[in-house]
C-alpha cells in the first residue's frame, strides 16, 4: 500500500467537506465565521478524521455515514488547538504553518471561534441523529466523542498539563496528561468509526486498544519534535515546552528511552491490528510505523 497516497486521498476528501461547512454569510458575526474558517482550513494532517473514516471502512461501513462525525472530530480538534495556543495556555505564535488564531483575530475572538467550533461539531452530529432517528449507533458514536472531548478526556488532560507547568511531576502524571489530552480524541476517532461501520464489541475493543497506543505514541513524538523538529516542516515553533517549563516524555525519561518506547508502542499497536485480515489492517499497520518517525 502506498500510505502517503492513501493519507492524501482521505485528507482531500475531508478538506472538501470542511470547505463546505462554514457558511459564507454577510452577518454581523461574520468575523467569527472567518476566524473559525481560518483555523479549520489552514492545514493540518487531518489524522483524527482520517482514522474515523478508515475505521468505519475496516468493517465495510459506508464512508458517507461517517463523514459528519469525521468533520465534527476535526472541528473539536481544531478548537482544542486554538485554545491551546492562547497566551493563557501555551502562548504560541504559529500553528499549521500560519500565525495562530489569536495573533490574527485577537484573544477574545479566538476564544469564541474555539467555542463556536465545539458547538458546531455537536450541531453537525445531532443533524445525523435527527435524520436517522431509529439508528442507535449514531448516538453511541456521538457519546464516545463527547466523553473523549470532555473533562474525563481531552479537557481533563489539558487541565493537568497546564497545572503541571513549573512543577516536578512523576511519570504517572505525565501518562495521565498524554492519555487524556491527546490519546482520548485519537482513540475516540477509531472507536466512533468502528461503531458507525458496525464492528462487533470485540473488534471495537481492538480499535480502542490500538488507538490508545497510537495516541500515546503520537504525543511522545510531538514532545520529541518540540526539541528536534524543524519549524518549517512542523508548521509551529519548537521549544514551546521548555519555554513553558512543561514536563514532557523526553524531560522525564530522556531521548533514548522516548525513542525506544515509541518502537515498543508501535510493535504493540501492530500486534493488535494483525488480528484483522491482512488486506484490511495494512493501512493501520503502516500508519503506526510512519507516525513514530513523522516529522510534522
Ligand atoms: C497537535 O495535533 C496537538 C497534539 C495533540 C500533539 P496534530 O499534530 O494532529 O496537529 P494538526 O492537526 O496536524 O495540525
Ligand atoms: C496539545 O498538546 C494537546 C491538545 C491541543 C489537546 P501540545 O500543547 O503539546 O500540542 P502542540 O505541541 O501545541 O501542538
Ligand atoms: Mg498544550
Ligand atoms: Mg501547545
Ligand atoms: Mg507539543
Amino acid at each position: 500500500m502506498k500510505l502517503q497516497e492513501e493519507l492524501m486521498k482521505y485528507k482531500i476528501l475531508i478538506e472538501d467537506e470542511l470547505k463546505k461547512v462554514i457558511p459564507q454569510k454577510n452577518v454581523p458575526q461574520k468575523i467569527l465565521l472567518e476566524s473559525m474558517e481560518y483555523s479549520l482550513l489552514s492545514g493540518g494532517k487531518r489524522l483524527r478524521p482520517i482514522l474515523l473514516l478508515k475505521s468505519c471502512e475496516l468493517f465495510d461501513g459506508d464512508i458517507e455515514d461517517a463523514i459528519p462525525f469525521a468533520v465534527a472530530m476535526e472541528m473539536i480538534h481544531t478548537y482544542s488547538l486554538i485554545h491551546d495556543d492562547l497566551p493563557a495556555m501555551d502562548d504560541d505564535d504559529y500553528r499549521r504553518g500560519n500565525l495562530t488564531n489569536h495573533k490574527i483575530y485577537g484573544e477574545g475572538m479566538s476564544i469564541l471561534a474555539g467555542d463556536s467550533l465545539l458547538n458546531y461539531a455537536y450541531e453537525i452530529m445531532l443533524k445525523v441523529l435527527i435524520e436517522k432517528k431509529e439508528q442507535l449507533k449514531y448516538i453511541d458514536a456521538m457519546n464516545v466523542i463527547a466523553k473523549a472531548a470532555g473533562f474525563n478526556g481531552m479537557i481533563g488532560g489539558q487541565v493537568v498539563d497546564i497545572d503541571s507547568e513549573n512543577k516536578e511531576i512523576n511519570s504517572e502524571t505525565l501518562d495521565f496528561i498524554h492519555l487524556n489530552k491527546t490519546a482520548a480524541l485519537i482513540e475516540a476517532s477509531l472507536v466512533a468509526g468502528a461503531i458507525i461501520g458496525e464492528g462487533d464489541s470485540k473488534e471495537i475493543q481492538l480499535l480502542k486498544d490500538y488507538g490508545r497506543l497510537v495516541g500515546i505514541s503520537f504525543q511522545i513524538r510531538d514532545d520529541i519534535l518540540d526539541i528536534i523538529g524543524d519549524k518549517e516542516k512542523l508548521g509551529k515553533d519548537i521549544g514551546s515546552d521548555v519555554d513553558n517549563d512543561k514536563s514532557t516524555y523526553v524531560s522525564i525519561h530522556g531521548m533514548d528511552k522516548a525513542l525506544n518506547d515509541l518502537k515498543n508502542y508501535k510493535n504493540q499497536a501492530i500486534r493488535i491490528m494483525k488480528k484483522f485480515d491482512k488486506d484490511r489492517s495494512e493501512f493501520f499497520i503502516e500508519l503506526s510505523d510512519y507516525l513514530m518517525s513523522r516529522t510534522n
